[in-house]
């Protein structure tokens, strides 16, 4: 066989071969999205009679509002060094974006559809309108007050510097469910578990007070200087308090009342030393912790003699427990139901009559210091929060 003719002979024959190969396995198919995590919000135009759709923005008239959203975990959504973390994970698919960035016109892609259905396949185009400050905000002004370019307020105006659209069934819990609560495993190993949303329709505060009466509180004030004072709510939308930076101050708020009992004293020696810590979920509207599975409470007991030396020490831990590999999978869960108590006990048999101290600490934790190091956080990203320190002491008469 010439040279030549080999090779045209491939090239045709090889061609025929793909052409078959492509006729016996099916063409891709691109399946188009179908839950409501997997779509961002649709491109937004700015508002008529604003200039940029931004919270800065929005910010000049509404300096109140802004300065205390800019102190939320909302202002953070995309910032957050762990969230940055994670996200370059290869096993992080491309959704993850949409609670945490959730305009289209925050997000450099537009996502048309998933080839034969596939996560890890997005079908991307660039977006046109990608508004990179705008990303920054995480979840901004506008991702919970512009839609179909209106802005959506709780009275609707028809005058002013911009118009508003009244819609209070859109302004209400189901907004804040539509994120804080998914529920789906994603991958075997991937596995979305925020239930805040069930926990609070399961519990007693259900039809009495829901995310918005607890979370931003009712004022009465001016929402732009010299408008006179209204309704208003509070944006610092407190929660755990655990900052996502240490130069900014969350606002926190509390779900557990605390209990403790005396150090109950002892008058001979090897009677037993008895401490209890009751603790109720008082104030929260769901479970405590409710959300992110990794977070967790420490209950800590350390008992020191006059020296100063440790004689008994014990942690006890409140939060989930969860295996990821080789399928997400949760092993336990003992996070405190609304209005549930919890009593941890800590006793000791004293051997020498000496005075005693206890110390008894409540630290509430975003993550533990395994995953931080996993996810090479730094030294100065606050893991935790205390929420209970107090000193108990005995007398051995
Ligand atoms: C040029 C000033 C100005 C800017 C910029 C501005 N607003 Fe307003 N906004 C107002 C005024 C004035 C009111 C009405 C105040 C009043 O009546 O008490 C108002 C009212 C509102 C309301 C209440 C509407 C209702 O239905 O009750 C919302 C919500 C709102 N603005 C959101 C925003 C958002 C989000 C942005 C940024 C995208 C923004 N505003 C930018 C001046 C501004
Ligand atoms: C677009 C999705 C989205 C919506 C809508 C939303 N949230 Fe959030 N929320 C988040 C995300 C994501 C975080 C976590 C950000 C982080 O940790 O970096 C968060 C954090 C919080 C936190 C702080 C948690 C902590 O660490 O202390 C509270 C409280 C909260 N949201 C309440 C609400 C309330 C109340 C509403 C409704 C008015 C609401 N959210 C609406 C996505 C959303
Ligand atoms: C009865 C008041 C109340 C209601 C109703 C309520 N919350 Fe909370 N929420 C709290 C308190 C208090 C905390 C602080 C718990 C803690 O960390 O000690 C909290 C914490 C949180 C956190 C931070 C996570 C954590 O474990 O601290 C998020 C997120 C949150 N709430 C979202 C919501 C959402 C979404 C709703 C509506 C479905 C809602 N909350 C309803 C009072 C409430
Ligand atoms: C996570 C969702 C969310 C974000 C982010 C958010 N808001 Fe709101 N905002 C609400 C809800 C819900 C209400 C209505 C509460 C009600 O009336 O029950 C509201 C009410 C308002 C009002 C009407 C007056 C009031 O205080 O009730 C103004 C003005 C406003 N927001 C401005 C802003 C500005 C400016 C930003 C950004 C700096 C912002 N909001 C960010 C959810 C949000
Ligand atoms: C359905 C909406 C939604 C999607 C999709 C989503 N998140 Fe979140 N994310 C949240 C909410 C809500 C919170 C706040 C939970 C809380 O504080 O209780 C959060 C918090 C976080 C946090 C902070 C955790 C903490 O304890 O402060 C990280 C990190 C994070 N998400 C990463 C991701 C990654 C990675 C993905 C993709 C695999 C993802 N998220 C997809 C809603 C979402």
């Amino acid at each position: 066989m010439r040279k030549e003719f080999f090779i045209i002979y491939t090239f045709v024959f090889g061609a025929m071969l793909l052409d078959l190969v492509a006729c016996n396995k099916p063409a891709k198919i691109i399946l188009p999205l179908t839950h409501s995590w997997e779509k961002a919000i649709p491109h937004q135009e700015i508002p008529a009679g604003l200039t940029s759709l931004s919270a800065k923005a929005c910010g000049v008239c509404h300096q109140q509002h802004y300065n205390e959203w800019k102190l939320s975990t909302h202002a953070h959504a995309w910032t957050d060094l762990q969230f940055q973390a994670e996200l370059k994970k290869e096993s992080s698919p491309f959704m993850c974006i949409n609670c945490h960035i959730p305009l289209q016109n925050q997000q450099p892609f537009i996502i048309e559809g998933l080839v034969d259905g596939d996560i890890y396949q997005p079908v991307k185009n660039s977006n046109p309108h990608f508004d990179k400050d705008l990303q920054q905000e995480g979840i901004t002004c506008a991702s919970c007050h512009v839609r179909n370019g209106s802005i959506i307020g709780p009275t609707g105006m028809t005058t002013g510097p911009h118009q508003s659209i009244k819609d209070t069934v859109f302004l209400s819990e189901q907004l804040c469910i539509s994120c804080h609560n998914a529920n789906a495993v994603i991958t075997p190993t991937l596995a979305c578990t925020f239930e805040t949303g069930d926990e609070w329709k399961a519990g007693p505060y259900f039809g009495k007070k829901n995310c918005i009466s607890c979370h931003m509180e009712s004022v009465n004030r001016e929402i732009v200087p010299g408008y006179g004072k209204r309704l208003s709510h509070l944006h610092f939308f407190a929660g755990s308090g655990i900052p996502k930076f240490d130069t900014v101050e969350t606002k926190m708020l509390n779900g557990f009342a605390f209990y403790p009992s005396a150090l109950k004293r002892s008058y001979h020696i090897l009677d037993s030393i008895l401490f209890t810590l009751k603790l109720k979920n008082e104030f929260a509207g769901h479970k405590v912790p409710t959300g992110d599975p990794e977070r967790f409470f420490n209950i800590s007991f350390t008992l020191k003699n006059e020296a100063g030396t440790v004689l008994s020490a014990k942690t006890d831990r409140i939060g989930e427990t969860w295996e990821w590999y080789p399928e997400a999978k949760k092993l336990a869960d003992n996070n405190v139901a609304p209005n549930e108590e919890r009593t941890f006990i800590f006793s000791y048999r004293a051997e020498k009559k000496e005075n005693l101290t206890l110390s008894v600490i409540v630290t509430k934790h975003r993550l533990n210091k395994e995953s931080a190091d996993y996810n090479k956080l730094k030294e100065n990203y606050p893991l935790f929060i205390t929420v209970f320190d107090k000193t108990f002491e005995t007398e051995v008469k």
